[in-house]
């Protein structure tokens, strides 16, 4: 008797748990997926060399552009949720998806505030280094990057752009 209710609970445990993982798997608010248009992107109107461009779209735009590359995992929730939440946050920081339309003293700011955290390795963020170790930057990667930053003009008010 004691065996078969043990089983009636373990199966209702199961359910318990299993029933809810499944149906949060429906929920999934702000997947960073979203249609944008590229000719607003930074990878389309900056004058930065090519070698940089895919630098940052590397180390960077899984946080801050409209196009996440999702890896299996981060679409399961509440992985996703989570992962989605930090995302939302990178984009309020800078969205490299709308560059053009980006006030310019906030690209530079922006910009500026990258070579420190690119120094002291803040950015891309430690954990997400670790499940995603090609987005890591190398010394001479890293120096690269913040000599473009360092070149830029600052008094030209559209720096950083192509067409005026
Ligand atoms: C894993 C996601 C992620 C990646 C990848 C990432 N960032 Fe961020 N970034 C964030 C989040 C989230 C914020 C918002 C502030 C915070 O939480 O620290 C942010 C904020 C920033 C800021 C704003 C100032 C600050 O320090 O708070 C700068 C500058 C920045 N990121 C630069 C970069 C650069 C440059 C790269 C690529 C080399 C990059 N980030 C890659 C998530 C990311």
């Amino acid at each position: 008797m004691d065996k078969f209710f043990s089983r009636i609970t373990l199966k209702r445990t199961i359910l318990f748990l299993i029933v809810p993982f499944f149906l949060i798997q429906l929920y999934r608010p702000n997947k960073n997926d979203k249609d944008s248009v590229m000719s607003d992107d930074f990878l389309e109107i900056s004058n930065a060399p090519e070698d940089i461009k895919l630098l940052i779209k590397n180390s960077c735009y899984d946080c801050h552009s409209n196009y996440t590359n999702y890896e299996w995992y981060d679409n399961i929730s509440p992985i996703s949720w989570w992962v989605d939440k930090t995302v939302a946050k990178g984009k309020v920081a800078i969205n490299f998806s709308e560059w053009k339309n980006t006030d310019p003293q906030k690209r530079l700011s922006f910009l500026s505030a990258s070579v420190f955290d690119i120094k002291t390795d803040r950015m891309p963020t430690e954990r997400y280094i670790k499940l995603h170790p090609l987005a890591k930057l190398s010394i001479e990667e890293k120096e690269n990057i913040i000599m473009w930053i360092d070149d830029i003009n600052r008094f030209d008010p559209y720096y950083g752009i192509n067409e005026h």
